[in-house]
């Protein structure tokens, strides 16, 4: 407890370190900074309870430190067991003593969370009893962990029953029912209450927004929802732009093999495919792409890569990353069949793209630790074959965040800058959004894009009068259709 509030962090001895560097991304994020100044005064967000669940790092921290600078109360945890940086975490608790930076942010995240810990973080986010309210008047979330666990406690507490563990589809689910249960039998109506006082969530990536898009199609979404993912400057900055950097970042520092030369297979040439497929080849790899889309595929080609079937490519590569968003997109028997020492990784959302629960099931297969999130997996000799290895990271979750720090500070703060602006949007304009899921307006996306031109030197070409009547646009914009695709 600090300043009479409860957290949970790894160590705050970190603060110091953390603060310094929340310091230089605060320069990386123009968008952030701006939202500050123009929307501080009059505190947007004052009586905005907001429980986040999105990777607690230090971009995170500045985006943190906005909401709060804008009058908002806070309650965090990290969207992924390995993604916290802990100075980061630790900062955000201790505070830096000014207005934006309170101390006392309950944070609940730490590098290397167990699965029943993590679930246990979210779940502890979602509780507002400390502050006497029963949950959040709002949600930040990442890939959708605590809009799920909303979403499965209301159906529990009207069914009055939790199902038992051998319903359980994997560990993690098995972690989450217990979670639900042991929260119905303290009070059977929590997080019934809790949705009721929800005016929304904003969703930052392509699978959580997936999941909301289920939700509403079947008529089970309890509240509005911002798709933050599909502002033009989220998904075609972020996902690939980012993923552009922090794929090699993190192939770098897990194994710092080099990487030219070699044969790289990207799974899924969506927006985050493309930025890895580029920065592979940036640093020389022979770069095969994969795809169910024959858009994409088609695109794939277009740029140079080779377009093909894992199975195809198998013999020869030496990394396979997975973007997909899918699941059950490199198998054991993949796994198996590649060569010795192939790195295999995932950067999309979850870790079933790659089937961890399938290759630890492989007969006589051994795992050692060659570092955290870093594990060779041997497999034995037989046959023709003589005993061989790969090397998974992150134990097939998101490696960008579990072996290097995710995305830079540039890039997050367009990413962030449309969460700040939705969560503005949700919170003040509430009764302007029905329950289901919207995508912030087009002027909006063009302002974040707008807030980070002065920071690169960018100057733009201002349209006259006659130019914007014979295009048909207005002088300062939108300039595009709904449809345009960029
Ligand atoms: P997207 O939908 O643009 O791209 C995914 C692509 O994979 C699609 O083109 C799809 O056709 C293809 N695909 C699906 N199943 C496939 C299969 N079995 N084999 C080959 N290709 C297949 O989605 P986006 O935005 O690229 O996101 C992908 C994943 O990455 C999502 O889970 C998203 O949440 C996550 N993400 C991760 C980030 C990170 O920092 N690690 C950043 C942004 C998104």
């Amino acid at each position: 407890v600090v300043g009479g509030v409860q957290h949970l962090v790894a160590d705050l001895g970190l603060a110091e370190a953390g603060r310094h560097q929340i310091r230089l991304a605060e320069h990386e994020m123009p968008g952030l900074m701006a939202l500050r100044a123009e929307m501080g005064p009059a505190q947007p967000l004052r009586g905005a309870r907001i429980t986040g669940s999105l990777h607690m790092t230090v971009q995170t921290a500045v985006l943190i430190e906005t909401l709060t600078a804008l009058g908002a109360e806070v309650r965090w945890a990290s969207c992924n067991i390995f993604s916290t940086q802990d100075e980061a975490a630790a900062a955000v608790v201790v505070g830096s003593g000014t207005p934006e930076a309170p101390a006392g942010v309950p944070v609940f995240a730490w590098k290397g969370e167990t699965l029943a810990e993590y679930w246990w973080c979210t779940d502890t986010a979602l509780d507002w009893s400390r502050e006497g309210h029963d949950g959040p008047n709002m949600l930040l979330d990442d890939g959708g962990d605590a809009t799920l666990l909303v979403h499965n406690g209301v159906s529990a507490e009207a069914a009055g029953e939790v199902a038992g563990p051998e319903a359980a589809e994997n560990a993690e689910h098995a972690v989450v029912l217990e979670t639900l249960r042991r929260s119905l039998a303290a009070d059977g109506q929590r997080f019934t209450k809790l949705a009721q006082g929800l005016k929304g969530v904003t969703e930052e990536t392509t699978t959580g927004v997936h999941r909301l898009v289920e939700m509403a199609r079947d008529g089970r979404l309890l509240f509005p929802a911002i798709n933050v993912n599909d502002s033009v400057t989220k998904s075609k900055f972020d996902n690939t732009y980012g993923c552009r950097h922090s794929l090699v970042d993190g192939l770098n520092r897990a194994t710092d093999v080099l990487i030219g030369g070699k044969v790289a297979v990207v799974c899924g040439y969506g927006d985050v495919g493309k930025g890895c497929a580029e920065s592979l080849r940036g640093q020389g790899a022979r770069v095969v792409v994969t795809e169910v889309d024959p858009i994409c595929a088609l695109q794939a080609a277009m740029e140079g890569y080779q377009v093909t079937t894992l199975e195809d490519v198998l013999p020869t590569a030496d990394i396979v990353v997975t973007t997909t968003g899918c699941k059950d997109v490199v198998t054991a028997d993949h796994m198996a069949a590649m060569k010795d020492k192939a790195i295999v990784a995932n950067i999309g959302h979850f870790d079933n793209e790659i089937d961890m629960a399938g290759l630890a099931r492989v007969e006589g297969v051994q795992r050692t630790e060659i570092k955290p999130q870093v594990h060779e997996w041997v497999f034995p000799g037989s046959g023709e074959r003589p005993e061989h290895s790969v090397i998974v990271l992150s134990e097939g979750r998101l490696m960008n965040l579990g072996n290097a720090t995710g995305h830079p500070s540039f890039v997050m703060s367009c990413s962030f800058s449309n969460q700040v602006i939705a969560q503005v949007e949700l919170f003040t304009r509430t009764d302007e959004y029905a329950t289901a899921v919207h995508v912030l307006p087009k002027h909006l996306d063009e302002k974040v894009a707008r807030l980070h031109l002065d920071a690169l030197g960018v100057r733009l070409t201002e349209l006259s009068a006659s130019q914007a009547s014979y295009l048909g646009v207005p002088v300062e914009g939108p300039f595009k259709p709904e449809a345009y695709r960029y």
